[in-house]
């Protein structure tokens, strides 16, 4: 699992998170009905609220959750993550993640979370629903009218993990241009078909700057990005956002499909400066709070990770994942592009 882990680039509890931007509404427009809006997250670790099995992941062990909720919460954070910061937005409860199995009312009347931490679009390293599976979870509850189709909204975090598994198993970044295509033609695909479905508004993240992620930028002490891995991200998000206006476009409606910049958000948050981090107002710059084997513990139980004094202070919680205020920081940076979900 050691092994896995790692390659696990997004993951987090589904309690009470709205708080902090409950009743954001459309000025001059009647509030969103929260009895009646959900949420429907398909991804992977950047937006799992709990769905990975507590007995193979680091996410249900400590020290992740020591912020919140205070104790492991399936989350690859020491907090909250993105989906809850979306759902907090919309007013509404963090989605119940699927695996949980609970279907009554009460817990599944504002959406679902099918993210599964390790995932991808294609398969991956980890042995767990790709998008395409998560989709047809979601189908068939709507087969089952667990789900009719109304005032729904999409998340999508999904497609860093295809780009990992491509360099663990090729070992090198030949041959992405064209492997990048194939991934955004499937994603596209896929958002087509959870807009079939039913979902009335699909935002969908763009892949975040790699080359700036701990587990790259350890070679460099934490100091410098790599221009690379940062690349490869932008080729992607710009194949996207061409993909989404055409989408739009041929559905005749110019926001189905909404893009969520997590380049320029994380970028902005570290106040990046040509692959440098600038004066961001987290202390520590691109090097994460929790070092080493974060959740791992030797056979005589001492921990083979550190934790940092102050969580708050990093954006980033471990090699790959942002902190629960890394990630609050990312939401303020894209917050003003959600208010065309409402
Ligand atoms: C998704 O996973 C299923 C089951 O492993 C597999 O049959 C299918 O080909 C995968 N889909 C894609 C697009 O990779
Ligand atoms: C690995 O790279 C080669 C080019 O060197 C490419 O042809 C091949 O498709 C890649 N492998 C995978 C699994 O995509
Ligand atoms: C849900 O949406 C689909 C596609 O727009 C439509 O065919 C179907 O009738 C809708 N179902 C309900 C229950 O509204
Ligand atoms: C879609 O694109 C075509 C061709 O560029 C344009 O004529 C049309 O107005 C666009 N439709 C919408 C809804 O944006
Ligand atoms: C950060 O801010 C301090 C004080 O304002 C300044 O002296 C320093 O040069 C800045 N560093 C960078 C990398 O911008």
């Amino acid at each position: 699992m050691e092994k896995k882990t790692c390659y696990i680039f997004f993951c987090l509890v589904s309690f009470a998170v709205c708080t902090e931007v409950y009743g954001v509404q459309r000025p001059g427009e009647a509030p969103l009905d929260r009895d009646r809006v959900k949420l429907f997250v398909f991804g992977d670790s950047y937006a799992d609220t709990g769905n990975l099995p507590s007995s193979t992941t680091s996410s249900w062990k400590e020290p992740y959750g020591i912020t919140f909720p205070g104790k492991p919460s399936g989350r690859f954070s020491d907090g909250r993550v993105l989906t809850d910061y979306i759902a907090s937005f919309l007013g509404i409860r963090s989605p119940v993640p699927y695996e949980w199995k609970k279907m009554e009312e009460k817990w599944i009347k504002n959406g679902m979370n099918f993210a599964h931490g390790g995932t991808g679009v294609f398969n991956t390293l980890v042995d767990q629903p790709n998008m395409t599976a998560q989709i047809n979870l979601f189908q068939q509850l709507i087969q089952k009218n667990v789900y009719t189709n109304s005032s729904s909204i999409a998340l999508v975090s999904l497609a860093g993990n295809d780009y990992g598994t491509y360099f663990a198993k090729n070992g090198s970044a030949e041959g992405m241009e064209a492997f990048t295509k194939s991934v955004v033609d499937q994603l596209v695909l896929n958002l087509k078909r959870i807009h079939g479905v039913g979902v009335q508004k699909v935002a969908v993240t763009g892949i975040v700057p790699f080359g700036c992620l701990p587990k790259i930028t350890s070679s460099t002490s934490y100091k410098q990005c790599s221009e690379t891995g940062n690349n490869l991200a932008k080729f992607h998000n710009q194949l996207l956002q061409q993909n989404l206006r055409r989408l739009n476009n041929e559905t005749g409606a110019s926001s189905v499909f909404i893009f969520l910049d997590l380049y320029h958000a994380f970028s902005s948050a570290l106040k990046l400066k040509q692959d440098h981090p600038g004066n961001s107002t987290f202390k520590n710059g691109l090097k994460p709070c929790c070092l080493g084997s974060c959740g791992s513990v030797d056979e005589t139980g001492t921990k083979k990770y550190v934790v940092c004094e102050n969580p708050k202070q990093s954006f980033f919680w471990d090699s790959i994942h942002p902190s629960d205020h890394g990630w609050r920081a990312v939401y303020s940076a894209f917050k003003h592009s959600l208010h065309s979900l409402l």
